[in-house]
């Protein structure tokens, strides 16, 4: 096997308009919306991290300092949990901005998940790289993303995450079309369509928030143009380079069974904080506790 280039560059793109949680995300990034305490775009740079990419760029919009300062030192903060002698609120605050160095890119208009990723081209450059979605919180047990860059260092190509969903939930989601490979635990994508109806979705296996792609796919989305919604897709992208042939062509899915919430939508986020509450010892079982009398 020829080497090919390490993934160590991870972009987050968090520059969408956030419609579906108005009017909290008028002022304010969905993907600051907090999960628990933490927001939820630290849980995946932590996931990042945790993975191993040390190159963060986040893709970023309208309200942008609100991300910015959650990664960023505040040392007035800093200095006032230190007099108060809070350490461990001390260790939280300073935690969040020792994750970095974050590279920031602003995307001028939110055009579409496509455009964002395209926007990341200049710092990227010529290696395969991973892209997270903010608004997408993978169980942080699972080791999801580690297994997507084997997929690409042993394929070359690009790599998707796909979770099986309800045939009447596709339309919601990238739908994949795929192949088994014999003898390997990821599948061949053969096709990609973005939210169709479920009477025409070639499977239930849906595109979740987790990429590892070829550069190649710059080159791509620079002549993909707008597609649903009068946004340019990165599915769209992707289904080119699943049907193209030749270096950086060719995408796989790793199907993925763990835990994972879209906290951009009103009613997942609602049970990711209330799972990852239920599991804080400070006050988990007084939480499921009281939802037992709640439901009950
Ligand atoms: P979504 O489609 O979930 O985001 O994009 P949205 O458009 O903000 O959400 P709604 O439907 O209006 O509620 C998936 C990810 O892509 C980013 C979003 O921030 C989110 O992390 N995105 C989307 C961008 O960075 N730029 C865009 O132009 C669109």
């Amino acid at each position: 096997m020829t080497k090919r280039k390490a993934v160590t560059k991870a972009v987050f793109p968090a520059a969408g308009l956030g419609t579906r949680f108005l009017p909290a995300t008028k002022a304010m990034p969905k993907e600051m919306l907090p999960v628990v305490d933490r927001p939820a775009i630290q849980y995946v740079v932590e996931e990042a991290v945790s993975s191993g990419l040390t190159d963060l760029l986040m893709i970023t919009g309208r309200n942008k300092r609100a991300l910015e300062d959650h990664f960023d030192r505040e040392p007035g903060l800093e200095r006032a949990l230190q007099l108060k002698g809070d350490k461990d609120r001390l260790a939280e605050v300073e935690y969040a901005s020792q994750l970095g160095p974050i590279h920031y890119v602003r995307q001028g208009e939110a055009k579409g998940l496509g455009h964002a990723v395209l926007c990341a081209k200049q710092h990227v450059g010529n290696e395969p790289f991973a892209v997270l979605l903010g608004d997408d919180l993978i169980d942080e047990a699972e080791t999801l993303l580690t297994t997507m860059m084997e997929v690409q260092q042993e394929t070359g190509g690009s790599v998707i995450a796909l979770i099986e969903v309800e045939p009447a939930e596709i339309s919601a989601y990238g739908c994949a079309d795929v192949t088994a490979i014999e003898g390997e635990d990821f599948v061949r994508v053969n096709s990609l369509v973005e939210k169709p109806a479920a009477d025409v979705a070639p499977s239930n296996l849906a595109v979740i928030g987790r990429y590892v792609l070829h550069p190649s796919v710059f080159g791509v989305l620079e002549n993909t143009a707008p597609g649903r919604g009068g946004e340019i897709q990165l599915t769209d992208a992707l289904q080119t380079l699943a049907a193209g042939e030749g270096e950086g062509s060719g995408v796989y899915g790793v199907v993925f069974k763990g835990r994972r919430y879209d906290t951009g939508d009103k009613l997942s986020y609602l049970k990711a904080v209330i799972t990852l509450a239920s599991e804080r010892v400070e006050f988990g079982e007084d939480l499921k506790t009281w939802l037992k009398t709640f439901v009950g």
